[in-house]
């Protein structure tokens, strides 16, 4: 039975656990639609696009095992109308994800990009009290959109730095909504990509946000309008912003790269190497079950 890893992997997760199959493994995805004819299963990341039309040449296909807890690039309907299994790898990814979006809320409120740039640029003088000034996180209050796995990781070390809390999730009322919007000094957004989230954060919801308050996003770059945060940013009221996704990956707003009052990274919040082990070890493991004809664990379709 064929299998078809769209990019390498941290080792050993497929030369272990897919042993016995014959496993092609491809350099940046470019090789799914060449494989799809012939494959029994699919192991893509967050970066390919598992299509409708993609599924309609793969007569064969058994599991897409989403390397990822997001699964947004997979064509969910199109896998069960054709009773394909879509998996995913939950759980793994949770503090690794958290620690960055703190990476990201420290880096922006303490203004680390600028700080190395200076040192860097070998032009520094010395200490000054009004140099770099950041805004403090004692005493504020940290907006949490999504408080699944993740969002309620992220909640968790806000206590440790003085922060006090709000969350919104699907299930809450919408003023709950509004709430988030108006008393966040930082909002951290950790819901899934659906289309009920879409452009949750369009120029009307961040139009509401407090002046100066912070967006972070370490979610999907879909829930956030991205030319309305920029506007945001650039006419207020948005006092910055820290991106790990963007609206159109690998595309940026060109406007956020000169932008002094935003911090931009590309997609790593699951970047450790542990983590990145346990979820390829998770994605491997659903395949061999799947094809072996047992049940998947983490099964989203
Ligand atoms: C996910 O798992 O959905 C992340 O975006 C990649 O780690």
């Amino acid at each position: 039975m064929k299998v078809y890893v769209t990019r390498p992997l941290p080792e050993p997760s497929v030369s272990e656990l897919l042993a016995g199959f014959e496993v092609e493994i491809g350099v940046r995805g470019e090789g799914l639609s060449r494989v799809a004819p012939y494959v029994d299963a699919l192991l893509p990341t967050p970066a390919d696009a598992v299509t409708r039309s993609l599924l309609e040449s793969a007569p064969r296909l058994r599991i897409v095992a989403n390397c990822a807890v997001g699964t947004d690039n997979i064509d969910k309907d199109a896998c069960r109308e054709r009773g394909i299994v879509v998996t995913n790898t939950p759980g793994v990814l949770t503090e690794a994800t958290a620690d960055l979006t703190w990476a990201l809320i420290l880096a922006l409120t303490r203004r680390l990009r600028e700080g190395e740039a200076l040192v860097r640029s070998g032009t520094w003088d010395g200490w000054k009290p009004m140099e770099l000034l950041g805004f403090g996180l004692q005493g504020k209050t940290l907006g949490i959109y999504g408080a699944g796995r993740i969002g309620q990781a992220v909640a968790r070390r806000a206590a440790a730095f003085g922060m006090s809390v709000v969350t919104f999730t699907s299930r809450d009322a919408p003023e709950r909504f509004d709430e988030l919007l108006e008393t966040s000094d930082i909002l951290s957004v950790h819901a899934p990509l659906t289309s009920a989230t879409r452009h949750r954060f369009g120029r009307a919801e961040l139009s509401r946000m407090k002046p100066g308050a912070l967006f972070i996003n370490t979610a999907r770059g879909g829930l956030m309008d991205e030319a309305a945060l920029v506007d945001a940013l650039e006419h207020g009221p948005l006092g910055g912003a820290a991106l790990d996704v963007y609206e159109h990956e690998p595309r940026v707003d060109a406007r956020l790269l000169s932008r002094s009052d935003v911090v931009l990274l590309p997609h790593i919040g699951s970047a450790t190497r542990e983590t990145r082990l346990q979820m390829a070890r998770l994605a491997c493991e659903e395949i061999r079950r799947v094809l072996s004809g047992e049940p998947p664990v983490n099964r989203v379709v």
